[in-house]
């Protein structure tokens, strides 16, 4: 009989996760524990650390009941059955692997003190994304360094759940997957231990298991598939524009065929998040370990296009506006990787921000849910990149008087020379365009980098307008 619940990590996968747990098992004592001291004040205040539909109803209805929040890691380790690890599994950035590989350092630690702590038998849940074979290695660690009483078993129990609808998605999942080792009786048992949690809610028929190597690769798998249908529409995209093709006529007739169906076809200034470059590279890795170069070089162009398609898109912008931006003011409106959420890792906006402020223009930032703070440290923060190539990021792009925040959409808008719409917050569908071309320099230009906004009005209104895998107006079309 499951008692208590530990999930280690209480970031966008953890909290949510471990909420919608307490929600639907409400015998079970559900325990959100974090070594940042900060992350956990959020979780206890009324300003929660991330944003996302529906997460602050399902913590106003456990939280002080069933559900807790507490920087006490190892107390609640302790006195756990099953242990949930959600800490963050990010790209390395030095040492072997780097830029490719999976940075399991975090993971390490938490089952270092789980070994440490443990004094009972203990489930211990993968759910952060990981390499193939870490179960392996972690039980490893935890046999290894433990006294030997302690029984413990792996669980691989990757989250699907998509940012900006993970409380539905948590709530009414599409799968859950658990892997596990089914040869022996105590993995049999842990697997139907988590099988009856989720049980609680979630149809049985959706509930799959597997062996754990198939469960952890299925998780790089579904991530890279995803991926590979933006890049895919991405790349038509480019070849619409040289064509006169539209790109929403050609996904609007790929949904339509039941072999492929409706989902990730929208053409865009490119994929973000946290998820799907890093499970790409973390899959290259793993290729070319196994001497599998032609696969890791078939996932590899995916993250290429990806790239191509943002660096595309500010070729546009330039070339639209008479080959330079310098010294003019672009609005950007949106900055989170994509819409209903507040996550900014990954997120398109930091590249296409860069290479504008590379060519000297002047930024103007408007998102609903980003903070100031985020984008000025995504703005300075000099990533590792992926392929180990230079970055075009001169050490100016902290200058204050090149970027300017604001918290309204028309003081973001007025006086600039052009928009860029790298997110598709529904707002910007409905905001009052003759209001902002009004107060803009002429001629104003529109980016629609996700395809969201009725050009057919905006042009009425008389801006020139670019969209994603369409043709630019003739006139300027360079
Ligand atoms: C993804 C997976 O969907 C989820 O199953 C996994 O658990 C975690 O990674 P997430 O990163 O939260 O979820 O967002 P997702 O909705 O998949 O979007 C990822 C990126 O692709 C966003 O930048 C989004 O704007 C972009 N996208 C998505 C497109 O450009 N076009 C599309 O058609 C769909
Ligand atoms: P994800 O999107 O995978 O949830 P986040 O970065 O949002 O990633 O969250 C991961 C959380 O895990 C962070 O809040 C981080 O402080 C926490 N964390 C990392 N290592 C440990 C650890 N050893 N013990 C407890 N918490 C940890």
């Amino acid at each position: 009989m499951v008692k208590k619940i530990c999930g280690i990590g209480a970031g966008y996968v953890g909290g949510p996760t471990m909420a919608v747990i307490a929600l639907k098992c409400p015998s079970i004592e559900v325990a959100v524990v974090d070594i940042s001291h900060s992350r956990i004040s959020a979780w206890n205040s009324d300003k929660l650390p991330i944003y996302e539909p529906g997460l602050e109803e399902v913590i106003q209805q456990c939280r002080g009941k069933n559900l807790l929040f507490s920087t006490d890691i190892e107390k609640h380790v302790y006195e756990a059955d099953i242990i949930f690890v959600n800490v963050n599994t990010p790209t390395k950035t030095s040492g072997l692997g780097a830029g490719k590989a999976a940075d399991l350092t975090y993971w390490e630690s938490a089952a270092r003190m789980i070994a440490d702590v443990s004094r009972s038998n203990k489930i211990v849940v993968e759910k952060s994304t990981v390499p193939v074979r870490t179960a392996e290695v972690i039980e490893k660690i935890l046999v290894h360094n433990s006294n030997g009483m302690v029984k413990y078993q792996i669980l691989s129990n990757p989250e699907f759940l998509s940012e900006g609808t993970s409380i539905q998605d948590l709530l009414n999942p599409d799968r859950v997957l658990i892997g596990g080792n089914d040869k022996n009786l105590g993995g049999q048992e842990a697997i139907q231990k988590l099988k009856a949690i989720y049980a609680n809610w979630v149809p049985e028929d959706r509930i799959i298991t597997t062996n754990l190597w198939s469960a952890e690769l299925s998780k790089l798998a579904d991530n890279a598939f995803l991926a590979q249908r933006i890049s895919s529409i991405n790349a038509m995209s480019a070849l619409c524009e040289a064509t006169g093709a539209d790109v929403s006529q050609v996904s609007c007739v790929l949904s339509k065929n039941t072999k492929l169906g409706s989902k990730y076809l929208n053409a865009s200034v490119g994929f973000g998040g946290s998820c799907f470059q890093k499970d790409i590279l973390n899959l290259v890795y793993i290729c070319e370990s196994n001497g599998l170069v032609e696969v890791a070089n078939y996932w590899k162009e995916v993250i290429k296009v990806n790239d191509y398609q943002k660096s595309r898109f500010v070729k546009k912008v330039v070339t639209s506006m008479f080959n330079t931006v310098s010294g003019k003011k672009i609005a950007v409106l949106g900055f989170s990787f994509k819409k209903d959420t507040s996550d900014t890792r990954k997120t398109p906006a930091i590249d296409v921000c860069k290479g504008l402020l590379a060519d000297n223009a002047c930024l103007s930032i408007y998102d609903p849910r980003v903070s100031e703070d985020q984008i000025r440290t995504d703005l300075s923060t000099n990533e590792i990149r992926w392929d180990c190539s230079t970055q075009v990021k001169p050490a100016s792009f902290t200058n204050v008087k090149q970027v300017s925040v604001f918290g309204d959409v028309y003081e973001a808008t007025k006086d600039a020379h052009g928009i860029c719409v790298l997110t598709e917050w529904d707002e910007f569908k409905t905001i009052d365009y003759q209001k902002i071309f009004d107060s803009m320099e002429k001629p104003a230009f529109v980016f629609d980098g996700r395809n969201v906004l009725d050009v057919d009005k905006l042009k009425k209104i008389g801006f020139i307008v670019y969209s994603i895998g369409k043709p630019i107006d003739q006139w300027v079309d360079c």
